[in-house]
C-alpha cells in the first residue's frame, strides 16, 4: 500500500507526536459521545464495587482513538495498561506468560483481537471469564488439566473488522463500543487543542478548514495540522489561517472534501469505466491495483459513510454526491429504482 497524507493508518511521522497528543482522561476526549457516556457510567460503577471494569471491545476504522481511550480507561481505573496485539501473540504460552504478569485492575489491551489464533484464543475464554487459566499437564491418558487463578484483569479488544470475531470471543465482552467517524466540529476543536499542545496559532475558521478535510478521523487531522503548520512555518507569517490551509492542501494534492489520488482512482473508477457501479469489489480492486481488504478497511469507510459509495447486494455504485463532486453526469443505464431518483438529482448538478 502507498504511503498517503491522509491514510487512517499510522505512519512512521505520527509516532512522535501521537503520544503527545493523546488525551489523558476521559473529560478531555473529544467526541464519540454514546461511548464516552457508556465507559463513563461502567467506570463508575466498577470502582464503587471495588471491581475490575468488564471486558471491552472497541471497534471502528483506524485512527479514531481506540488506542487513546484503552489509555484512558487504565488510568481512570488505576490500572497499568499493558499492550499487546492478535498478530503478536503466536502461541497459547505467549499468552499465558502475559497474563500471569499482569495485577488486580491492569488493562491488558490486544489490537487488532480478530487476528488472534484459534489455539490462543481458546486460553482467553476461562481468562476473560472466570479469570482463570487452564493449563494441561501431561500427554494422553494420563493428561490433566490444572486451574491457576488470574489477577481480575481488563481485557480490552480493539479491532476494525468485527464481523470477523468468533462469537465466543465477541460473547465475553460486556461493553461492546462502536467507534464512529467525528463530525467537523469535533474535528475542529481537536485541531484547536493539539495546536495548543505544539504551541501554533491557528485561526477558527482554518481549524474547521482542517477538520472538513480530515475524513472524519483524528489521526488524519493532527497529521495536517502538522503539515500545515510546516508550511506555515516557510511560506506564511506564523499563523495558519483560511489561506495557508488551501495552499498547503493544494501541495498535498488533497481536495476540498479531504480526496486524495487514491480516492479519486477509486471514484472515478465507478463513474467512468463502470458506468456508475455496480461493480464486484474485487473487480474495483484489480481494476485500480489494490488489495480487496485496503479498499474495504482503509479507503471505503468513509466513503460509505459519507455516501459517495453505496453497497448494494450487486456491487458498489457512485452516489450522487460522487457525481456531483467531480461534476459528472450518471448515465441513464445505471439500474435500481432508487437510482432512478439519482440520475435526475444528478442531471441537475451538471454544468456538461
Ligand atoms: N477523541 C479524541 N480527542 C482528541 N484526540 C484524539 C481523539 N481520538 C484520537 N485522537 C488522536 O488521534 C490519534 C490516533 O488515535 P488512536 O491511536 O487512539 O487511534 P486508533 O483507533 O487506536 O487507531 P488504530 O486503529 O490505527 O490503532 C491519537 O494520537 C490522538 O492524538
Ligand atoms: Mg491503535
Amino acid at each position: 500500500m502507498e504511503e498517503r497524507i491522509i491514510t487512517s493508518s499510522v505512519l512512521e511521522e505520527d509516532i512522535v507526536t501521537e503520544y503527545s497528543l493523546r488525551p489523558q482522561r476521559l473529560s478531555e476526549y473529544i467526541g464519540q459521545k454514546k461511548v464516552k457516556e457508556k465507559l463513563k457510567i461502567f467506570i463508575e460503577a466498577a470502582k464503587k464495587r471495588d471491581e475490575p471494569l468488564d471486558h471491552v471491545l472497541l471497534y471502528g476504522p483506524p485512527g479514531l482513538g481506540k488506542t487513546t481511550l484503552a489509555n484512558i480507561i487504565a488510568k481512570e481505573m488505576g490500572g497499568e495498561l499493558k499492550i499487546t496485539s492478535g498478530p503478536a501473540i503466536e502461541r497459547a504460552g505467549d499468552l499465558a506468560a502475559i497474563l500471569t504478569n499482569l495485577k488486580d485492575f491492569d488493562v491488558l489491551f490486544i489490537d487488532e483481537i480478530h487476528r488472534l489464533n484459534r489455539a490462543v484464543e481458546e486460553i482467553l475464554y476461562p481468562a476473560m471469564e472466570d479469570y482463570a487459566l487452564d493449563i494441561v499437564i501431561g500427554k494422553g491418558a494420563a493428561a490433566k488439566s490444572i486451574r491457576i487463578d488470574l489477577p481480575k484483569f481488563t481485557l480490552i479488544g480493539a479491532t476494525t473488522r468485527v464481523g470477523l470475531l468468533t462469537s465466543p470471543l465477541r460473547d465475553r465482552f460486556g461493553v461492546m463500543c462502536s467507534m464512529e467517524f467525528y463530525d467537523e466540529k469535533e474535528l475542529s476543536e481537536i485541531v484547536i487543542r493539539s495546536s495548543d499542545i505544539l504551541d501554533v496559532k491557528i485561526q477558527q475558521e482554518a481549524a474547521y478548514k482542517i477538520a472538513k478535510r480530515s475524513r472524519g478521523t483524528p489521526r488524519i487531522a493532527n497529521r495536517l495540522l502538522k503539515r500545515v503548520r510546516d508550511y506555515c512555518e516557510v511560506r506564511g507569517d506564523g499563523i495558519i489561517d483560511d489561506e495557508v490551509v488551501r495552499k498547503a492542501s493544494e501541495l498535498l494534492e488533497i481536495d476540498d472534501e479531504g480526496f486524495d489520488r487514491i480516492d479519486k482512482k477509486i471514484l472515478l473508477a465507478i463513474i467512468d469505466n463502470f458506468n456508475g457501479g455496480p461493480v464486484g469489489i474485487e473487480t474495483l480492486a484489480y481494476f485500480i491495483g489494490e488489495e480487496t481488504e485496503t479498499i474495504e478497511d482503509v479507503y471505503e469507510p468513509y466513503l460509505l459513510q459519507k455516501g459517495f459509495i453505496i453497497r448494494t447486494p450487486r456491487g458498489r455504485i457512485a452516489g450522487d454526491k460522487a457525481f456531483e463532486h467531480f461534476g459528472r453526469k450518471a448515465s441513464k443505464s445505471r439500474t435500481s429504482t432508487s437510482m432512478q431518483d439519482n440520475v435526475k438529482q444528478c442531471s441537475i448538478f451538471n454544468s456538461d
